[in-house]
Order: structure tokens, then sequence, then C-alpha cells
């Protein structure tokens, strides 16, 4: 139905919020207008996530309270997309009866099809079988390599843009979803990637952040979408740092496991890599860890941790972690709590175990109670709080190279090249968004920096 209005809410992770880039670009291309008023909508799709309990509700609650607003307006057209789509496929058309349709995280690029089929009259669609390979890693224009088409370059005033490198994950970690709503690995060529890249850097992006659920395995385990194979990231990373323009480079997520001593000499021969490192460990005892199926100890962890501060001083390194997985003892969490003592880092997302769907962990004995699980996140959430806070006091007297992203009202607001959020006061309105400044930090909050501008 071109000419209709469209409104996107995504959930979850970057995976989504770009998948959700993508099919906003099919839906422009096809005549849609995007509208940011979820009321003015005509399409509205909600981009899912399963990773938690949690997550998976919130998706429920939306679809829940969008029934009214289709008794009121039956033309209304609702999808799900996303991970619940994949993972739920037809029952959620079976218990949402106003759900028009159900698209899985490998078809996102059927929408403007799917929709045309709905408007001439058709019932509910749902499409979430999944496909060993997905089907959608996005092509540059010229490349031989896959059948899709270029992603648009940067929208104005988009300085840091995320470079998708892979798909799914084979690493079946007990606790996750992620393979089951994601499909199998499955690298992208090189060449697209590097293209993909100099085209935002001449289009004015300074800063690129590769994405994948696991980037150090990128191409080990897949084809590299018609590309060759054995690929490593670390050549990846030498090869997109060569792209002339781009200030900065990061990459996100990582897998201890996969850290090699190739990647970490990157971060003492790559200038343009940021000095930081998000570092999931997920657990600090060794037997938890196992029941995880996470294939490190945290002797290997806390080696390679060694090795990357010493490849790059000051870098900043963060983590997330898994609270009260099932048979977590006390000398279990304890463990974690030592582990952070151990490495300070400079901040985690931390999360309650959350049984999920299909993942071997759901069916494990030993579950704690929500209580219990609550208890010691709490007390793990503080303890980081105050290691944070600590952190950031470092910065103090340090000048840092901010990329700035708004600058309103004589307030600005950027990103260090630690990845700290970085404010500044009293600035002048002739600094613009995408502009690099030197702040002297004076002042460390938990989440933030604050700093003064220098001459
Ligand atoms: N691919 C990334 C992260 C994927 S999901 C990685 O391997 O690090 C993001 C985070 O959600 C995970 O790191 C984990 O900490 C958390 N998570 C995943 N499944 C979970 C579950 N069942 N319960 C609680 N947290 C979970
Ligand atoms: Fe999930 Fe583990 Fe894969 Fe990360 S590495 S996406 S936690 S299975
Ligand atoms: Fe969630 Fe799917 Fe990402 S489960 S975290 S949106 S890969």
């Amino acid at each position: 139905m071109p000419d209709s209005t469209f409104f996107i809410k995504t959930f979850g992770c970057q995976m989504n919020i770009r998948d959700s880039e993508i099919m906003a670009q099919k839906l422009s291309e096809n005549g849609y207008i995007e509208t940011s008023v979820l009321n003015d909508a005509e399409l509205i799709i909600i981009n899912t996530c399963s990773v938690r309990g949690k997550a998976e509700q919130k998706v429920f609650s939306m679809l829940g309270s969008l029934r009214k607003q289709k008794l009121t307006n039956p033309a209304l057209k609702i999808c799900v997309a996303g991970c619940v789509a994949q993972q739920e496929g037809q029952k959620i058309i079976d218990r949402m009866g106003h759900v028009d349709l159900v698209i899985g995280t490998q078809h996102i690029y059927k929408l403007p099809e799917l929709l045309a089929q709905l408007s001439t009259g058709r019932t509910a669609i749902n499409l979430s079988d999944t496909y060993e390979i997905p089907q959608y890693i996005p092509k540059i224009q010229g490349s031989q390599t896959t059948d899709f088409e270029p992603l648009e370059p940067a929208r104005p005033f988009q300085f840091s843009r995320f470079v998708t490198i892979m798909q799914g994950c084979n690493n079946f970690c007990t606790y996750c979803v992620v393979p089951y709503t994601r499909g199998r690995e499955v690298s992208r060529n090189a060449e697209d990637i590097v293209q993909e890249v100099d085209i935002l850097v001449q289009s004015g992006v300074k800063e690129i952040t590769l994405l994948g659920q696991n980037v150090n395995s990128y191409g080990s385990t897949n084809t590299v979408a018609n590309g060759s194979l054995p690929y490593s990231f670390a050549r990846l990373l030498r090869d997109v740092s060569r792209v002339e323009g781009l200030k900065r480079l990061r990459f996100t997520t990582s897998h201890p496991k996969d850290i090699s001593d190739e990647l970490i000499d990157c971060f003492s021969t790559i200038p343009n890599l940021c000095p930081q490192i998000h570092l999931p460990v997920q657990s600090g005892s060794d037997r938890i860890l196992k029941r995880m199926n996470r294939k490190y100890s945290i002797a290997s962890y806390l080696e390679k941790i060694d090795r990357l501060q010493s490849a790059r001083p000051g870098i900043a390194i963060t983590t997330d972690m898994i609270i009260g997985f099932p048979g977590e003892t006390n000398r279990d969490f304890q463990d974690t709590m030592d582990l952070l003592e151990r490495v300070r880092y400079h901040g985690s997302f931390s999360f309650k175990y959350s049984d999920r769907p299909g993942t071997a962990a759901a069916s494990y004995a030993e579950k704690l109670s929500e209580t219990e699980k609550g208890r010691r996140l709490q007390i793990f959430q503080n303890r980081q709080d105050q290691i944070s806070l600590e952190r950031n006091r470092e910065y103090i007297g340090q000048t840092l190279s901010v990329l700035v992203e708004t600058n309103m009202d004589g307030r600005l607001m950027g990103r260090s090249a630690t990845n700290h959020i970085v404010h500044a006061a009293g600035v002048t309105g002739t600094i613009q968004p995408g502009a690099f400044v030197d702040a002297e930090i004076f002042h460390a909050g938990q989440h933030s920096l604050l700093g003064r501008l220098s001459e």
C-alpha cells in the first residue's frame, strides 16, 4: 500500500537496529513514509527481541495494547519481525488475531512483497522458517557476491555507524536463543565490508563499529558469502582500518575463546582502532562456565585481559554477566565477585538468568529463585557501580579526544575513544556534530565524564 505511513518499534540489540534500518529503507524505496508517531501509522512493525523473558514480555504487552487500535482502525496493518517472530512464528498469529504479518529474521528483504500480498486481501501471513544460510547479507553496488541492493549511505548527522560483518552464531551457549533465532554463522565478503565502510566514510562518517554476535570468529567457519576462506578477523580489521578518512574503528561483540594473538596485536599496531573492548565473560566460575558451554577458563580469560592491557595500556574493558545461572552456588557467585575485583571492568551489563525456550539450560535442574537471583544481581551491580565511578575518576586531569554528537544551548555531548560519554558546558555553537574536540576532564560520574574544551 504505497503512500501509507509506517512506524517501527525496535527492541533488542544492534542486529535489530540494523534490521529496522534495512526494513525502513526497503519500505521507503517502495513509497511508504516513515512516521515517528505510532498513532499516525497505517503500518506498525514491532522488531522484537527474545534474549530474556522480560524482553519477550514487553513485546506481547505492546502487541496487546495494539488490539484496541486495530479495532478502531481495521485498515491498520500490524507486523511482528525479529527474534520473537523467528522463534514463535505461526503461534503469534494464533494467539494474537490482530497481527497481520510475522516475518522472521531471515526474510526482512521480502517485507514490501509480503505487504503487497496483504493489501490484496490475503489473511495473516507467517514467514519465519529458518534457513541454514541467512539470505539477506547486504550487497554493495558493483560487487558480484550476493543479490541484494546497497544500503543507503549515512543520513545527515550520523557520524558513527554500525557495519554488519556476519550473521548468526554457532556457539550454542546453553542459556542463549540467538543461534536459534539468527541461524548459523555466516561471514560477509570482506571486499563488500571494506567498500561499505569506504562509502560511509566518504559520506562523512567518522567512526565505524564492526558488528556481529561473535566477530572474532569472522571468516573461520562459513562461506564469506562467496569470498575466500579462511580470512581472519584481525586481517579484516587491518583492511578496514586503512580506509582513508576513517578516524575510529571499533567492534562488538567478542567471544573470549576466539581472541587470537593476531587480534591482540592489532591493538598495538592499528592506530585508529579504539582503546576499548566489550568482552562478555558471563560468570567468574569455571564450573558455571562449563555448564554454560563457554569453552574457556577464568585463567585463560585473565591471561587475555592482561595481554590486551599490555598491547594497549589504558584500554577500557566492559563485559556482560549472567547472575544466578542454574546451579550457581554462593561459592560460584563469590568467584564472579572476585573476577569483578580482579578486572575492575569500566562497565558491565548484568542480567538475572532467564529460561529461554529450546535452550539446553532451560531443562537444567537447580534453578535459583527470582528473589535469590535478584539479591545477587543487586550485590553485583552495586559493586560495579562503585568500580565504574572509580574507573571514571582515573580520567580526571586527562585530555580526551571527543567525537561530538550534539551541541545545543552551549551543552556539548560526545564520546571518547574509550567510548565514555563526555559532556562539556559553555561551548560555542560553532562546533558541529561530527567534529573532534579535546576535553580536559575535571569531574567524573558513574555514567559520564565532564570536561572543559581545550583551546
Ligand atoms: N553474542 C554476544 C551476546 C548475545 S546476547 C556474546 O556472546 O557475548 C547479550 C547478552 O545477553 C549475553 O552476553 C548475556 O549476558 C545475556 N543473555 C543471553 N541469554 C540470556 C539468558 N537466557 N538469561 C540472561 N541473560 C542472557
Ligand atoms: Fe549467544 Fe553465546 Fe552466541 Fe553470544 S556466543 S550469541 S551468548 S550463543
Ligand atoms: Fe535480542 Fe535477537 Fe539481538 S534475541 S539480543 S534481538 S539477536
